[in-house]
């Protein structure tokens, strides 16, 4: 093998590792939740809360739960550094126009650490993923 061969070929394979590295969870940063599959059940018992809670359930009578469902976990791992890449619409798209007020920011939050406690999440965690989603309010609230 030439030296411009080999060193292409460790270029290609230095690209694969890093692409795959990117998308697969990363056990060491999801372990505290359960694994991907924790956050899944995490994620299912967040959105249930949500959906009872009376001070923000009308937001989410008509929602693609399946969907959001997906979407959340995938994002909740990725501003974890689990190793995923949320491929759902942009915070600010998809809150466009629905009216979302700080109150009902606080009370999704609330429900956010309610689902979290219920699985045993430790605090600091907790507190990990609740400081990494808090920036999005300006994207996600208009009143
Ligand atoms: C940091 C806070 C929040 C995050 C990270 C977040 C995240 C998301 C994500 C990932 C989606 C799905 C995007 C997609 O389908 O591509 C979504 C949709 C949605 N969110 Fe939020 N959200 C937040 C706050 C809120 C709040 C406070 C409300 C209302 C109380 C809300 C109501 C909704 C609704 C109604 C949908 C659309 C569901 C559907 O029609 O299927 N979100 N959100």
């Amino acid at each position: 093998m030439s030296r411009i061969q080999s060193i292409v070929t460790a270029l290609v394979v230095a690209t694969i590792s890093f692409v795959a590295a990117a998308q697969m969870p990363n056990d060491a940063v999801l372990a505290p939740y359960g694994g991907y599959e924790g956050l899944g059940k995490i994620t299912h018992d967040f959105v249930e809360r949500l959906q009872k809670n009376p001070r923000i359930s009308a937001f989410f009578k008509d929602a693609d739960v399946e969907r959001l469902e997906a979407m959340l976990t995938d994002q909740f791992c990725d501003v974890l550094g689990g190793g995923c890449k949320y491929s759902g619409k942009s915070m600010k798209e998809v809150h466009a126009g629905k009216r979302i007020a700080t109150a009902d920011f606080n009370a999704l939050a609330e429900d956010l650490q309610d689902a979290l406690t219920a699985a045993n999440v430790p605090t600091s965690q907790q507190n990990k993923l609740i400081a990494r989603l808090a920036p999005m309010h300006r994207d996600v609230v208009e009143k």
